[in-house]
Order: structure tokens, then C-alpha cells, then sequence
């Protein structure tokens, strides 16, 4: 359990309310406020960053990154979220942190942070709490090895851990086995301070905030698409990287709730403002769309080098889909909530080819049949995903007796409030508290539309 819990879990019963109508701000995207944070954190200077988001995950980004001597702090807020002021150490500046770095429950803190050590001469240990201690670290330890660290976890490649960074670090050439933003990212970070070119290729595109921003901060980051659409992302390393002006748009992980949640009340009317639309981001919408989701893109724009629209959505009966698996990683945070909509859908709901959601926050894929099963949906669940038989619009009956398990996943607590909205009865959770890691304003919010 990360520092910032407090001991009590925190359950609630989310009731069936609404309709959701108005206009509202989600929070900054927490991908892109993690690099904003850590990419500051490595120029000479003083960066700005606004709308960034202030959730625990970003949070152990900071502070871990203070403990190895950049200054970051919070100088004010607007209305899309904080607004924080950097100096940075400078490529190879990092210090030797004093202390054990704790990640609370953030995967890309930890994941991209061990690849930053990787290449400096530092030692650091890295723990987080029970559900982070669960995931898996060889997928960075891997990579991170063979660029010269030495990196001792526990057993199964698990938190806690201590890496032993190495300077100079030695560039690799790294095809992803699996398709993860965050390897990704560890890799070109740990790139960032090697001498000599670090090439990442990627199979199945992911997420490609890192490549996007690593330009605006002046690094020579070159990417080739090939005819199959592997990537090929190649970047010079001993890198000098400028201070930025920065604009975090809001995260459509984040939105991805009031959407289906407006989708799904009858009644609901919604504007969602400065949505972050990223092709590598946002297939759930398109997905919704294609079940019968009425959702409209209101003045496209750019925002800190990232598409951006206004999404407006209106209730709307939806149909089942197959979805077909290579949306997958375009989507990937957003199927806890998609299986939500697809319980109230009419008709059957396919979805396969999503192993990766087994080591999330918590296995999404059992974790979502046993919750939405408890709330009355038929559901089955397979290796590699959820075969769901919706209602055909009639809400869900809600939970009796024991209340959903989240299993400190965010993600699980914010789809069973938007479920419980969309029942009969309403739906209990266990606990509210991890909600904090990525949208600290959720209940408020969710409250403030529905009362
Ligand atoms: C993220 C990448 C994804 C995603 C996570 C954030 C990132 O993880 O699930 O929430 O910011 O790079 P993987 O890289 O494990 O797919």
C-alpha cells in the first residue's frame, strides 16, 4: 500500500443516478505528465509544466526524481490541473538517491525510472506496494542487463528490487517481445545518457508520447515505419535536452468513464472537454462508436504536440462487437470500462488477444468477469479475454452482500461506479482509495453530475 493510503480501506456503494449533463474537465493525461516530469528532470534549465496531473502515480515520479536532484514544484493551478516548474540535473546529472525509491502503485514510474538509472553510475532500490510488487520487472530487467546494468530483483523478476546502474551504459538494439509502451520507454530513456545510437523496434505500435516529446525537448529521435508497420525508433544518445514550455491534454483513460457512463444513462448530454486523442490512445472511442455510440468530435486541435478534441455524448443503445485484438494496445487501459458497456449492450461482446491485461494493476480479465458477474452480467471468461452477453439496455441488478474486491486497481473502482450508476441496485466497492493514483477528482466529479 502506497505511503499516501491512509490504513482504512475506503469502500463505497455507487448508486444508479444521473443523467450526466454539462460540460466537464478530466485531469491531465498520466502518461504524459510521468515524461513532462522526468524529461524536465533531465534538461539544464527551467521547464513549465500546466495541467499536469496530480495523482499519487505522477506524484512518486516526482519524488523520486527530487531524490535524485532535480527541483520540481508546484507553483500554481489552472483549470486543466497544476501547474509545476522544473529544473532540471541535465543528462547524466542524476544523483545517488539517498534512500529506497517507493513507486506506491505506478508501473510507468517504475518501469521508466529503472531505465533512466540504467545508465547512470547510481544505485537505487525500488519497492511499491502489494499489487506493484506483483508485476513483472523482466521485461525491463532484460533490456536494461544487456545495456550493462545490474539490476538483482526478487523473486520472479519482481518488486523489491536494486539496480545498479553503469555509465557508460552500452547501446542495444531492442525488439519488443511484448507490446508495452513502457519498455519502450526504459529503453530510450536509458538510451537518453549511452554513447552512440539506441534502437528500439516495434512490432505492434504503442503508445508514442515518449517518442513525441523526446523531439519537442530537442533529442535526435528519428522513427521509420516499415511496409508491415513495425517501427523502428532510433535515437542518439549523450543527448542535451532543452527546457520546455509544456501543456499536459486531459487523459482519455480518464475520460473513458464519463463517456461510457453517458453512453450508458438514459437522458445524458455530455461534453467532455480537451480530451487527449492520440491515435495510439484512443481506439476505445472508435470501438464505442461502432457498438452504436453516439460520440462527436468538437473542435480538433493541438495541445502540447498531442491531437485534442471536446467530446460531446449522448445516450445511446449500443450493440455488441467482436473487437478485434489489434486495437489492443491503442486501447489497452480502457477495456475494464469497454467490458462495463458491453454488459448493458444488446447482443454478444467478443474480445480476445489481451493476456497483457493478466499483469496490470490486477488481473483485469478475472478480476472484471468475478466483479461484473457479482453485479449480475453474464460473462465468461477466457484465457485471453471477456465473452459478455449483455442486457439490451435494462440496467444491471447491482451487488447484494459482499462488495466488489478491486484489488487496488484504479481502473476496476471507476468501471464498477460506472456499473453500479447503470444498475438497479447500485454496486459496492471495497475500496475507493486507489482511485487517487490516477484521478484524484473522479467522485467529485462523477458526484457533482449525477446528484
Ligand atoms: C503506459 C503504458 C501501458 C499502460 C500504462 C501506461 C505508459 O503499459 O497500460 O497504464 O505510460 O507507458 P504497458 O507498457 O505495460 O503496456
Amino acid at each position: 500500500m502506497s505511503a499516501a493510503h491512509s490504513d482504512a480501506m475506503k469502500p463505497r456503494r455507487f448508486l444508479p443516478g444521473g443523467p450526466l449533463r454539462g460540460r466537464i474537465r478530466v485531469p491531465g493525461d498520466k502518461s504524459i505528465s510521468h515524461r513532462a516530469i522526468m524529461f524536465a528532470s533531465l534538461a539544464i534549465g527551467e521547464s513549465r509544466i500546466s495541467g499536469l496531473l496530480e495523482g499519487e502515480d505522477v506524484m512518486a515520479t516526482a519524488a523520486a526524481l527530487r531524490a535524485m536532484g532535480a527541483n520540481i514544484e508546484r507553483t500554481g493551478a489552472n483549470e486543466s490541473g497544476g501547474e509545476w516548474c522544473v529544473h532540471g540535473v541535465g543528462v547524466g546529472g542524476l544523483l545517488q538517491p539517498r534512500q529506497a525509491l517507493d513507486m506506491g502503485n505506478s508501473g510507468t514510474s517504475t518501469r521508466l525510472l529503472m531505465g533512466l538509472v540504467a545508465s547512470h553510475a547510481i544505485t537505487a532500490s525500488f519497492i511499491g506496494d502489494a499489487s506493484l510488487s506483483k508485476r513483472p520487472m523482466g521485461r525491463v530487467i532484460d533490456p536494461l542487463a544487456q545495456m550493462g546494468a545490474d539490476i538483482t530483483a526478487s523473486p520472479g523478476g519482481t518488486l523489491p528490487l536494486m539496480i545498479r546502474g553503469i555509465s557508460p551504459a552500452v547501446p542495444i538494439e531492442y525488439r519488443l517481445p511484448v507490446a508495452s509502451a513502457q519498455v519502450k520507454s526504459a529503453v530510450l530513456l536509458a538510451g537518453l545518457n549511452t554513447p552512440g545510437i539506441t534502437t528500439v523496434i516495434e512490432p505492434i505500435p504503442t503508445r508514442d508520447h515518449s517518442e513525441r516529446m523526446l523531439k519537442g525537448f530537442g533529442a535526435d529521435l528519428t522513427v521509420e515505419v516499415e511496409a508491415d508497420g513495425t517501427r523502428i525508433i532510433r535515437l542518439r544518445g549523450e543527448a542535451e535536452l532543452t527546457p520546455q514550455v509544456i501543456e499536459v491534454p486531459g487523459d482519455p483513460s480518464s475520460a473513458a468513464f464519463f463517456v461510457v457512463a453517458a453512453l450508458l444513462v438514459p437522458g445524458s448530454d455530455l461534453v467532455i472537454r480537451n480530451v487527449g486523442l492520440n491515435p495510439t490512445r484512443a481506439a476505445l472511442f472508435e470501438v464505442l462508436r461502432a457498438m452504436g455510440g453516439h460520440i462527436e468530435e468538437v473542435d480538433r486541435r493541438e495541445v502540447g504536440g498531442e491531437p485534442v478534441a471536446d467530446l460531446h455524448v449522448r445516450h445511446s443503445p449500443l450493440s455488441g462487437v467482436e473487437v478485434d485484438p489489434a486495437l489492443s494496445p491503442s486501447m489497452i487501459d480502457e477495456f475494464p470500462v469497454l467490458f462495463v458497456a458491453a454488459a448493458l449492450a444488446s447482443g454478444r461482446t467478443v474480445t480476445s488477444g489481451l493476456e497483457e491485461l493478466r499483469v496490470k494493476e490486477s488481473d483485469r480479465l478475472a478480476v472484471m468477469a468475478a466483479a461484473l458477474t457479482a453485479a449480475g452480467a453474464r460473462v465468461e471468461e477466457r484465457e485471453d479475454g471477456l465473452v459478455i452477453d449483455g442486457t439490451g439496455g435494462e440496467p444491471l441488478p447491482g451487488t447484494h452482500g459482499a462488495p466488489i474486491a478491486t484489488h487496488l486497481d484504479h481502473r476496476i473502482a471507476m468501471s464498477m461506479a460506472v456499473a453500479g450508476l447503470a444498475s438497479r441496485n447500485g454496486v459496492e466497492v471495497d475500496d475507493t482509495r486507489p482511485i487517487a493514483t490516477s484521478f484524484p477528482v473522479f467522485e467529485e466529479l462523477l458526484d457533482g453530475l449525477t446528484k
